[in-house]
């Protein structure tokens, strides 16, 4: 008799011969377990009932009896083989879920594990006669808890039985029958002559009852799809499959489903008209794609999404949430607690009497005395998740003093410090040779104005000491900070704001011979008036206190500008929100057996899950974003228009992006194909050490799985990968020309540096400095709530009477610091387990399973501890003047690696904050 074949719909659906409901009858031979002979669909029509002594049973099924030489040949690769049977040990580990009441589920999940798992070893060969699948099952019924010297960790071992022939083991389908989910650490097989068989999971298993689909773990090895073992194949695609999902409905919290949606759920329509925020990613606002959650409509707007509010979680993929037992350690959920306690705190302590700091010293106070912090509720979370906010008592806020004024109080009032940190500061990103003159604008002139800047050329001789233009462009000594274009079409909207007032600016600098850089004249433009057409003003350097002043408040404009850019376009545009749908794309169409997903792997942890949180709580309407920077409810919009007038991925490659700015030339003299035009210029010196690295590994990588001339070509999973990123991932972009093609082993290790650099290296650079730069408001303020009064206004009287008093009330408020300080400091922060750059984790070399790809990662883990030490020399280089000197703090952000908390250094292997 055989029990009913499956419903069509799931491939993975357990027999009912297995199910729950049918466990008495899984319990042959006194052994708990069988083997079968089959192809995988027909799983469940192969097993067989069998009546014997009035008490049903399941008996292996075999097709036919072994010929006799396949079984000899059988016994010579496997040891322990008993009467044409080997006998095996399979050890399976699970991770303790904690949050709950340990006292009352973990008995019970003891008791019901014992009849909760069913486990069916798959072998990678087929059998040779019937062309079919070769498999052994066990339920887990009967498994004994075995002791662990780890706290959080569960053992049980059980034994299996499989016929001589069957071959190497492949995977493993795991069932959980149990009502609830449990996270599998890894399943072990021994037995087999080659040794253990380790089957990494690193994974939760879905309840049964949540979905009756089974899990496949694969065996830890690498295949292209073209050299996946024949046992293996449906398996590869079925997989594959149940990740895309068929994108409808919710998705529920137990799913592991990756597809994409637009921005649509930035904005509260239904809350409030005041929280209705346009589309993101669609063609008027273009935009990467986020993970699609597939929550409901609003009412108010068709399509946009409803929200899902803190405290619960937003959707994304199971295995891309935070370790349960760590979260509290892990920076996401530190910024969670955060976002939850603390800044709520900060607002109910401030809000009532928000104001101006009055004087220096107030912020000052920041550090030294700290506030007292009303509704604290959580009363320890401070002191457990804040590493730098330190605590004195449980209510008392105070931050630490940032590094931008720690060994020097006044440094970030010099013009050289100014122009330093726009090489070796938080934002080293924007800065660009200065190639010609006039500065012209691409902007709609009838809109926005005579395309000249008022840069003009006169206004920049008088400040070269004597050289001339011509001379100091030929010689590649000017540059400039251009956020005219990017901004001026958002001005008029961003200062209709309350306590808004922005402009538009340009920055030109100087490299003279001495090599210092300085910012030699700042031009900030305002739209045009009916009255009048141009509103561009110019500052320069003073050289008496009025003309001092104004300069200082036209830096601190500009500083606010490059604040916002930083934030909205080279930090959450390019590095966070460009990630998330080429992880997607990863997980939708690359099996976990393809050599690239492992490669890609380490470089993927967390970022869909802090981005989630993200959208939730930071760049959302009415969130911490829009009330802190100057953009406020047009921030998004913003980094939208940058991505669609700037955004390119062949630019995102370091070497690529130095020389489309200007800031280096090729030179394959060099040893990274680049010269740099200023040399001390910390970021891109010590990124390019960096991307050499990534593309070194990347290339052995892609050489040795690519040997043969047509094999990226013929990838089949790869070219949909790609494919898949270009026109569904970047769907707005996806026409675009610049899109690298994706042919040779060049174009492959091209395309890999660029994703594995973006998520480490160029993350790290301008993510780590944003608590040591931004620490200290008059540094980088985040918003400008007055404009530069002219002699003609009032407010002139006033600056002339208290210079000090404008300066600092054209800052951000005190609550606007406060909790930008706050937000940033998490930021900042480094995890007690991050994974850093080159750190071989430490089942990397087990994943990959192949002795020379080892030997890749650990020549890349060496060359990373090479880069350490040229960079700590390098900050001890006198020569060096970006990185030493009387007050300079060394340039740390691509120090490889770093302890925990807010330390300025440190490359982890992923976006995870
Ligand atoms: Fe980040």
């Amino acid at each position: 008799m055989y029990t009913s074949p499956p419903p069509p719909t799931s491939t993975f659906r357990q027999p009912a011969a297995i199910s729950a409901s049918a466990k008495p009858t899984i319990n042959i031979l006194s052994r708990n377990q069988t083997w079968v002979a089959g192809s995988r669909s027909r799983l469940r029509t192969r097993i067989r009932r069998v009546s014997d002594s009035g008490s049903t049973m399941i008996r292996a099924v075999v097709s036919k009896e072994e010929s006799k030489s396949s079984r000899a040949a059988a016994e010579s690769r496997n040891g322990a083989v008993n009467g044409g049977m080997i006998d095996l040990k399979a050890m399976i580990t699970i991770k303790k879920k904690t949050k709950e009441k340990m006292e009352d589920t973990w008995e019970s999940f003891m008791i019901g594990i014992g009849h909760g798992i069913l486990i069916q070893l798959i072998s990678q060969d087929i059998d040779p006669e019937t062309k079919s699948g070769i498999f052994a099952q066990s339920s887990a019924r009967g498994w004994l808890p075995r002791a662990s010297t780890h706290p959080h960790v569960m053992e049980f071992t059980s034994n299996l039985t499989v016929p001589a022939n069957f071959g190497q083991p492949g995977a493993i389908l795991v069932t959980n029958l149990l009502r609830k989910e449990f996270y599998l650490v890894d399943i072990v097989v021994h037995g087999f002559n080659q040794g253990p068989v380790i089957f990494h999971a690193n994974t939760w298993i879905h309840s049964q009852h949540a979905n009756p689909d089974s899990r496949i773990i694969f065996k830890n090895q690498a295949y292209l799809p073209s050299q996946t073992p024949p046992g293996l194949k449906d398996l590869r695609r079925e997989d594959l499959q149940s990740v895309r999902g068929n994108g409808k409905g919710e998705r529920k919290p137990h799913d592991r489903v990756y597809d994409y949606a637009p921005y649509n759920d930035l904005g509260n329509p239904d809350k409030s008209q005041e929280l209705a925020r346009p589309v993101i990613g669609v063609p008027a606002r273009p935009y990467p794609r986020r993970c699609r959650t597939g929550r409901p409509k609003t009412k108010s707007d068709p399509e946009s999404e409803t929200r899902i509010e803190k405290p619960h979680p937003v959707y994304v993929p199971r295995d891309e949430t935070f370790e349960e037992i760590k979260q509290d350690t892990f920076s996401a959920g530190r910024l969670k607690a955060l976002l939850h306690n603390l800044i709520p705190s900060i607002v109910a302590t401030l809000s009532a009497s928000d104001i101006s700091f009055g004087c220096f010293s107030d912020i000052d106070k920041l550090y030294n005395d700290g506030f007292f912090l009303k509704d604290a509720q959580h009363k320890n979370f401070f002191l457990k998740l804040m590493n730098q906010v330190t605590t004195v008592s449980q209510r008392l806020l105070k931050y630490d003093i940032p590094a931008i004024i720690k060994r020097d109080r006044f440094a970030w009032l010099r013009d050289d410090e100014f122009a330093r940190q726009a090489l070796a500061g938080v934002n080293p990103m924007n800065i660009e040779l200065l190639k010609e003159l006039p500065i012209l604008s691409k902007l709609d002139a009838s809109i926005y104005g005579p395309e000249e800047s008022a840069i003009t050329k006169e206004v920049i001789a008088e400040e070269l000491n004597g050289m001339s233009v011509e001379e100091a462009i030929r010689e590649k000594r000017l540059f400039i900070i251009d956020y005219h274009d990017t901004l001026l079409p958002f001005i008029e909207r961003m200062n209709a704001l309350p306590g808004r007032e922005a402009y538009a600016s340009r920055t030109v600098l100087f490299y003279n011979r001495a090599m210092v850089l300085r910012p030699i004249v700042i031009e900030l433009s305002l739209p045009p008036t009916p009255s009048s057409a141009s509103n561009k003003r110019v500052f320069r350097p003073g050289h008496d206190a009025t003309a001092h002043w104004v300069w200082n408040l036209a830096k601190a404009h500009v500083c606010s500008n490059d604040a916002g850019i930083h934030q909205l376009v080279n930090h959450w545009l390019r590095t966070h929100a460009c990630m998330e749908p080429c992880i997607i794309a990863t997980h939708r169409q690359l099996s976990c057996l393809h050599p690239v997903f492992k490669l890609l792997h380490p470089h993927m942890r967390y970022t869909l899950e802090i981005n989630a949180l993200a959208r939730q709580s930071l760049i959302n309407g009415g969130g911490i974003i829009e009330a802190s920077f100057s953009p406020g409810k047009f921030s998004m919009e913003l980094s939208s228009a940058a991505y669609k007038n700037s955004w390119r991925f062949d630019l995102e490659a370091l070497p690529a992006d130095l020389i489309h700015r200007g800031m280096a030339v090729e030179d394959p003299t060099m040893p990274h194909g680049v010269k740099l035009v200023i040399e001390d210029y910390p970021y891109a010196a010590d990124g390019l050490l960096i991307w050499s690295a990534i593309k070194e590994l990347v290339e052995s990588f892609v050489g040795h799985y690519y040997s043969e001339p047509d094999s990226i070509a013929s990838d089949i999973e790869l070219q949909t990968w790609w494919s898949e990123v270009r026109n569904k991932g970047h769907h707005d972009k996806r026409n675009e020309s610049w899109w690298p093609e994706l042919d040779t082993k060049e174009d492959l290790s091209g395309v890999l540096t660029t994703i594995i650099w973006i998520a480490s290296g160029q993350h790290a650079a301008i993510n780590f400095g944003q608590y040591p730069f931004g620490g200290y408001v008059p540094n980088r303020p985040t918003l400008m709530r007055k404009l530069i009064a002219e002699e003609d206004e009032p407010e002139y009287d006033q600056f002339l009477m208290n210079p000090q008093f404008t300066f600092l009330s054209s800052l951000p408020t005190q609550l606007q610091a406060t909790k930008v300080m706050a937000v940033q400091d998490t930021l900042s922060t480094h995890s007690a387990d991050e994974e850093y750059l080159g750190q071989v984790h430490h089942f990397q070399n087990q994943w990959l399973h192949d002795g020379e790809v080892s030997k890749f990662f650990e020549r890349f883990g060496a060359r990373l501890e090479e880069i350490e030490t040229v960079i700590n020399s390098r900050n001890k280089d006198a020569r060096l003047k970006n990185r030493t000197g009387a007050g300079i703090p060394p340039y740390e952000l691509l120090l490889p690696t770093s302890g925990p908390g807010v330390t300025g250094r440190g490359v982890p292997n992923s976006i995870s904050i």
